[in-house]
């Protein structure tokens, strides 16, 4: 995966800054105040920091902006980021603050003087998520970031708080670049081999092929693949971080390219589909943050990973296909396939995990775009508590996530005349319709939230925190989720 960059945290060294290459930023807070690192900074520019620390520029900007200074004069950086920050910021301008310091310095060799302000695990988050990009495809790909160090006040505690952040980074990086890579490279097979390399970290691994699938009879999941020419793969990864609770299920779509199949979609932004395995990529980012941190919990990813393809033997429009569950399927449009494969998965979580809790994330409807556009996940919860703990780990995380409504008058929408329930219910509430879908494979009494991320797996255009491309986004969410909720200490 794309190498994420070396962040090392320690005392504040003000006889290394002179010497430091590549960019040096410094946290200024709102009141003008230099720090130990500041003021050393200062006098060696000879006075330049104060001096923009002082302009109607640094009075006019807002928490996290920065103000550059290039080539400054007594060191041998390329430059000087001179970042608002306030001493007692909230987690979310410390990360953004972070986002912007990454942003700056590109690959570029860097000094963080944090000083003795909150929340520097948020900026060293920050920096490492906004320190990417996806070249693995270049002829030439880019360079390593080369390292970070950040000079602290209280490098013990900062040091003990970042740990488990660089953790959520690397997962979230490792999410990136599986939602980034095109599906000719990134196909089913190759999805799940990644997959397998997350043993490395403690993780149990395994791989059910489509023989197996058919054995526990499949029949939505499989019926998707077989315009494929390769084979549909099923995913499960296990850590076993807790004690003997039952685990947390972690359920996600892996369309490693939407075409639509024999309902197939316009050719006019096509090859934006190979993020329809995002649900997929959160899950395995999620899985690797997890172990990398070693989390205290029981928590099982599972992974339906398939390319929805037309074909001679291709599913088509009308067919009826028997789930897992054994309810029928009425297909109404192959393009609602990812329905299909999460039908399957879902119910395998259960049957052989008695999850004490669900949650899917899926790219699952374009009419989420409609609702939502790209800031705000669609979320939809069975259960009050749980949707509000998933909610409030987003709200913290700084991910944007709304819940919508579902009930009785939208399960309507998907009756069948001919089979048990059909795979669409037409354009009114499409996302809406397609999680009444999913509740028909959830039993009653398991707490189950359905994300619909269509709208925020990826961006397109460079935001705080992600470059152009895919976001990662819910792995923070996912994370803190388990942190918050789900650990034994
Ligand atoms: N993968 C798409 C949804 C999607 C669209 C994700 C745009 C990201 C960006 C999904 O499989 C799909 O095609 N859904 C259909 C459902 C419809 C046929 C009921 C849709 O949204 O049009
Ligand atoms: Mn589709
Ligand atoms: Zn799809």
């Amino acid at each position: 995966m794309t190498d994420m960059r070396q962040i090392t945290i320690q005392a504040t060294d003000i006889e290394a800054l002179a010497e430091a290459e590549g960019r040096i930023a410094c946290l200024i807070p709102g009141d003008g105040k230099l720090g130990t690192g500041a003021r050393r900074l200062n006098r060696l520019t000879k006075g330049a920091v104060q001096r923009a620390v002082d302009s109607e520029r640094f009075a006019k900007m807002k928490e996290g902006d920065l103000l550059s200074l290039a080539f400054p004069v007594g060191l041998a950086a390329e430059g000087v980021d001179l970042v608002k920050l306030d001493r007692r910021c909230d987690a979310q301008d410390a990360r953004m603050a972070g986002g912007a310091i990454g942003r700056a310095a590109g690959t570029k060799a860097l000094t963080v003087l944090a000083e003795n302000g909150r929340h520097t695990e948020e900026v060293v988050l920050g920096v490492a998520l906004r320190s990417y990009e996806f070249t693995a495809r270049k002829s030439e790909p880019g360079e390593t970031p080369k390292p970070a160090v950040i000079h602290c006040a209280k490098p013990e505690d900062v040091e003990a708080a970042a740990l488990p952040r660089l953790a959520v980074a690397e997962g979230s990086l490792f999410t990136r670049d599986l939602v980034n890579e095109p599906a000719n490279v990134l196909n089913t097979v190759e999805f799940a081999e990644r997959l397998k390399g997350l043993s490395d970290l403690g993780v149990e691994v395994e791989v059910l092929d489509e023989a197996k699938m058919e054995e526990l009879g499949m029949g939505a999941f499989l019926a998707v693949s077989v315009g494929s020419e390769t084979p549909a793969q099923f995913v499960v990864m296990k850590w076993n971080g807790g004690g003997d609770e039952a685990p947390l299920a972690l359920v996600g779509k892996g369309v490693v390219f939407d075409t639509g199949g024999i309902s197939i979609k316009p050719s006019a932004g096509m090859e934006s589909m190979t993020m329809d395995m995002g649900g997929a990529g959160t899950v395995a980012g999620t899985m690797r943050a997890l172990a990398k941190r070693k989390a205290k919990a029981n928590v099982v990813g599972l992974v339906g990973l398939v390319e929805n393809m037309p074909d001679g033997r291709a599913y088509r429009p009308g067919d009826v296909l028997t789930s897992m569950k054994g309810d029928t399927i009425e297909v109404i449009s192959t393009d609602a396939e990812g329905r299909l494969v999460l039908a399957d998965v879902l119910w395998y979580a259960q049957q052989t995990f008695k999850p004490s809790g669900i949650i899917d994330l899926a790219t699952l409807t374009g009419a989420c775009i409609v609702a939502l556009g790209n800031d705000n996940a669609a979320v939809f919860a069975s259960d009050d508590a749980f949707g509000g703990k998933l909610l409030n780990a987003a709200k913290a995380e700084g991910e944007g996530a709304w819940r919508l409504p579902f009930g009785k008058p939208y399960a309507d929408l998907i009756k069948s005349d001919i089979a048990d329930i059909k795979n669409s219910g037409g354009r009114a509430a499409g996302t809406i319709t397609a999680a009444e879908f999913l509740k028909c494979f959830v039993e009653d009494d398991v707490p189950w939230c359905h994300i619909d991320i269509a709208g925020v797996a990826t961006t397109s255009k460079d935001t705080g925190l992600a470059p152009k491309g895919a976001t990662g986004w819910g792995v923070r969410t996912l994370d803190r989720l388990v942190r918050d909720g789900f650990e034994t200490e």
